[in-house]
């Protein structure tokens, strides 16, 4: 939701910090502050907007110090301006924190702290933590007992970056239910909710558990738990991003680049993962009841998870969002489950609750992840990754196809466990599934009408997707991809429902984007192709028939691919698609209107 970054050591603290900021503006862009320290005190600038321009409007270049902390912030307490941007401050202006999360209690607290006498200045949760360890240091031994003190009292999710003025060769970082990462330099050390924010300093990472804080000096670092103030060793871990893949490498945006990158990262995704996959099928045939939960991109996955489950292993699987899941499933889980959670990014807030709740009900729990070391791969008993290397923009494309490609993986191999296919069929799909780098290459270099025909659709308001079997999900994630980056409103459907209601927004010219792989499918999605021109529908048919080529206003060619495959292939053109719309509509689709890349809140 908001991103931090903190910095000690020898460079200047501020280039450190708005490097970072830049690199975490896909988890919050609406406001941004920094705050850093040198003999003198405490220096702060903040504001609302993003951070570019504030870099030169509050001369975020020009602090003092070698020691911070930065935020870019995703408002949820008080719209975004200046004073509600972070850092807060206490009242003496002593101790400035910036904070990731929400805090629950912070209206008792706030009261609590006004009637003892605390001025607060903004409007939001965060501004009461910093009064609060204000109020704990008048009886504490030191800082770090006070902030321990006040911190223990909050209720709900933080990742907290703490500077004390008083304190001028330490900052103090802290984490419950939600990111942060420690880099380890030489003469200097880091903090971020994210690896990014300074892989160009250091691959050298250590991930704080919940509970957790960590106090960072120039040459050492120290985590310790916040319940008891013991320390605690934690394991350092290498990152092998490069810096590279966390930049934009002459692609107008990172969506785009994202977009490119998928044929690389669905190899890695196998590659990475044809060792492991074996023993966790093994594992998930013991199972008589699964479950994928997820939200968003990543429950579009889930859905195709499902399918492929059940028709290439005859596996029953259900699929929920993970935000009625963890309220809903209480009465069905127990010692005889298996709850495959989907998230990129490991930290949703929705998909970590349903993983815990299955966890207390005793089910077996799984991970499908591309964060390393995120709080979802330490809440699973297994994790599988993705590989898709770090994505930026806010709409995932390249960690979609992605975590397609290591479903495809699971449910062949659940097949071949499960004796539901011949080896020699299953054999034809697997030779199949390796060439589906090159068809992604194929339909990524023959993508060059697809702005042409983003030009052709770019006034239109209202955008339906349709498909059938294994692509409905394909359906539904085009035309999410639409509504985040382009607002133009966009349904996606089971082309089987259309005429149980939705016809009857069809017009003349509304655009119908037909996803229609040859095959068992294909004679009914005609039928539903016809439907719509009938109504006089605008049909942009997505096949590798030619007989479309005269019933669909545009054809855009695909290449043939087994059905089982057909959902990594056929939204590919659909990310692009809405890529082009999104631009051409004068969006910034890497950083579309009111969301952000984690949802680490509720
Ligand atoms: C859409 C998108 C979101 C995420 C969703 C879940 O492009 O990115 O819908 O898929 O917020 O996020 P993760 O996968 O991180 O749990």
């Amino acid at each position: 939701m908001c991103g931090i970054i903190g910095y000690i050591g020898g460079r200047r603290a501020c280039e450190v910090i708005v490097k970072g900021l830049k690199r975490l503006e896909y988890r919050g862009y609406d406001s941004a502050g920094v705050v850093t320290g040198d003999g003198e005190g405490l220096h702060i600038r903040k504001g609302a907007g993003r951070i570019d321009p504030l870099v030169s409007e509050l001369g975020l270049l020009n602090m003092p110090g070698n020691r911070g902390i930065g935020h870019t912030r995703w408002a949820t307490h008080g719209v975004p301006n200046e004073i509600n941007a972070h850092p807060h401050t206490d009242c003496s202006g002593k101790i400035a924190l910036v904070h990731n999360g929400i805090i629950e209690n912070y209206l008792e607290l706030r009261e609590e702290l006004r009637k003892k006498g605390h001025t607060f200045k903004s409007d939001t949760d965060t501004e009461v933590i910093a009064h609060l360890i204000e109020e704990e240091l008048k009886s504490s031994r030191n800082f770090e007992d006070a902030m321990r003190r006040a911190l223990l009292r909050l209720k709900g999710s933080f990742a907290l970056g703490i500077v004390y003025a008083g304190e001028p060769d330490r900052l103090y970082f802290v984490r419950n239910e939600s990111p942060l990462v420690l880099g380890l330099g030489t003469g200097e050390n880091f903090a971020a909710s994210d690896v990014p924010a300074f892989l160009e300093y250091t691959r050298k990472a250590v991930f704080l558990d919940d509970g957790e804080y960590a106090v960072l000096t120039r040459e050492s670092y120290t985590v310790k738990k916040l319940k008891t103030g013991e320390k605690v060793e934690k394991p350092v871990q290498e990152i092998d991003w490069t810096l590279d893949m966390a930049e934009k490498s002459g692609y107008p945006h990172f969506m785009l680049k994202e977009i490119y990158e998928q044929p690389r990262a669905i190899k890695d995704a196998i590659h990475g993962n044809s060792d492991l996959i074996p023993a966790v099928a093994e594992e998930i045939a013991k199972y008589s009841k699964v479950f994928f939960v997820a939200m968003g991109t990543s429950y579009h996955a889930a859905l195709v998870g499902k399918y492929l489950f059940q028709r290439l292993a005859g596996k029953i699987a259900l699929v929920e969002e993970a935000s009625e899941f963890r309220y809903e499933a209480e009465n069905i889980l127990d010692g005889d489950s298996l709850v495959i959670a989907i998230t990129q990014s490991g930290e949703t807030a929705d998909t970590l609750a349903a993983m815990k709740l299955a966890k207390r009900k005793g089910a077996k729990v799984m991970a499908i992840v591309n964060v390393v070391g995120s709080m979802a791969t330490r809440v699973a008993d297994i994790t599988l990754y993705t590989h898709a290397g770090p994505e930026i923009g806010v709409a995932a494309t390249k960690t979609y196809t992605t975590q397609l490609t290591v479903l495809t993986m699971l449910a062949m191999e659940l097949a071949r466990k499960l004796g539901r296919m011949r080896e020699e069929e299953l054999k034809t799909l697997e030779d199949e599934f390796m060439n589906v780098p090159q068809l992604v290459e194929s339909v990524l270099s023959h993508a060059g009408g697809l702005e042409e025909l983003a030009e052709s659709l770019k006034d239109q308001r209202d955008f339906f997707y349709i498909g059938r079997g294994i692509n409905v999900p394909t359906a539904l994630e085009g035309a999410l991809k639409l509504k985040e980056i382009s607002y133009i409103h966009a349904e996606g459907l089971s082309a089987g429902e259309l005429k149980h209601g939705p016809l009857a927004l069809l017009e003349e010219g509304v655009p119908v984007v037909a996803i229609t792989p040859s095959g068992r499918l294909f004679d009914k999605m005609v039928s539903n192709i016809e439907e719509s021109k009938a109504r006089g529908a605008m049909v942009v048919a997505l096949s590798d028939s030619d007989e479309l080529r005269e019933t669909a206003d545009v054809l855009v060619e695909m290449p043939p691919v087994n059905e089982a495959l057909t959902p990594i292939v056929y939204v590919v053109p659909l990310q692009i698609l809405a890529y082009h719309l999104a631009v051409l509509r004068g969006n910034d689709p890497d950083k579309p209107r009111n969301l952000a890349k984690s949802v680490t809140v509720e």
